[in-house]
């Protein structure tokens, strides 16, 4: 399958350069500035008290730093992580086997811990709250269960989907963190410390460029300026100017608010197909080939925050924004809205 350029989701050759690009160190984390300080005060309030974290939920859309922010936190605390997700831990013995290797005060990071199964999210109740797992020995009749002891410990969960996370797991977990998108000057500031790191040579205009276009999203424009330089160093002279970062994001399909092919595919399905809608989810999946819960997790979050998209109870709509952006007229379809009665 070929990947979308501006997906928030990880690309399997963005392994190495996320963690070569990864803040290990708080102060080096850029944004996110109200979570930072929460957690920074967690950090050092445990840290005195010479006790484990309080467990810690981060929500939000893929490619925004949970993952960069639960190392940080084992970085600052001085203790292990032991990084899984919610998908491959499949019998609740897998999970008993991990808690019961944790050392004290490490932390166990899952990821999507929204897909843990019933059965192995039970194992987990006891031990946050109580430190300790009940393990169900023999069958039939003789069946038993053994309550086994564990280390303190903090579980860091990260999902995108926090509606999917059943109450009593969330309810356990004492900080939870709504992760937003980048503003544009957090962007910038990511972009150029990444060009830096890379021994990039970028013009601040080049910067802003490629800052602009990544979707509020880290690791979307690490990955925009790793193709925007190799686009530097064949068609330019190595060095990432403005027009050369247009020129670059252009046949990239990178429109100028970030869009790739594929959102505009799906805006201009509701639009054309649905007369701006609203229509529901799973038509506009069927109707664009993609799965829902991509559109759901990646696609949406971001055409939410820009405005082009209204989620309604009746479904999606395309708004007058979104109309102006792809060239359409918003009146056409929309013949009550109050700007249609201004021409
Ligand atoms: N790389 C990815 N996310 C980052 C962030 N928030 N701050 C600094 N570098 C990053």
């Amino acid at each position: 399958m070929t990947q979308r350029i501006v997906s928030g989701a990880p690309h399997e050759f963005d392994h190495s350069l996320d963690t070569s690009l990864r803040p290990r160190r708080i102060v080096d984390y850029i944004g996110q500035n109200a979570i930072k300080n929460l957690l920074a005060i967690s950090i050092q309030a445990a840290q005195q008290r010479s006790e484990p974290l309080d467990h810690v939920l981060l929500y939000g859309p893929p490619g925004l730093g949970k993952t960069t922010l639960a190392n940080i936190m084992a970085f600052e605390m001085g203790v292990n992580i032991k990084t899984t997700s919610g998908p491959a831990i499949e019998r609740p013995g897998d999970m008993v086997a991990t808690l019961t290797q944790m050392q004290e005060g490490d932390i166990l990071f899952i990821d999507e811990i929204h897909r843990l199964s019933r059965v192995v999210e039970e194992v987990l109740y006891p031990a946050m709250e109580d430190y300790f797992v009940s393990w169900v020995i023999d069958k039939g009749l003789k069946a038993r269960s053994m309550n086994l002891s564990i280390k303190p410990f903090t579980l860091i969960g990260a999902t995108t989907r926090y509606g999917m996370l059943s109450p009593p797991l969330r309810d356990r977990f004492g900080n939870i963190h709504r992760l937003d998108f980048y503003d544009e000057d957090a962007m910038a500031t990511i972009v150029e410390r990444s060009a830096r790191i890379l021994e990039i040579e970028a013009e601040p205009e080049g910067v802003t460029e490629i800052a602009r276009r990544a979707r509020g999203t880290p690791r979307i424009a690490n990955r925009l300026l790793r193709r925007v330089r190799d686009y530097a160093q064949v068609i330019g002279d190595g060095i990432i100017t403005a027009k050369l970062a247009r020129e670059a994001l252009k046949q990239l399909e990178v429109d100028e608010r970030g869009l790739d092919g594929t959102d505009r595919r799906m805006m201009l399905s509701i639009i054309e197909k649905f007369a701006g809608g609203p229509v529901g989810l799973d038509t506009i999946a069927a109707s664009i080939s993609e799965d829902s819960d991509t559109i759901e997790d990646v696609y949406e979050p971001f055409l939410l925050q820009l405005g082009f998209l209204d989620k309604t109870p009746r479904g999606r709509v395309a708004t007058r924004r979104a109309y102006d952006h792809l060239g359409y007229d918003y009146t056409k379809d929309n013949p009550n809205s109050p700007q249609a009665n201004l021409f």
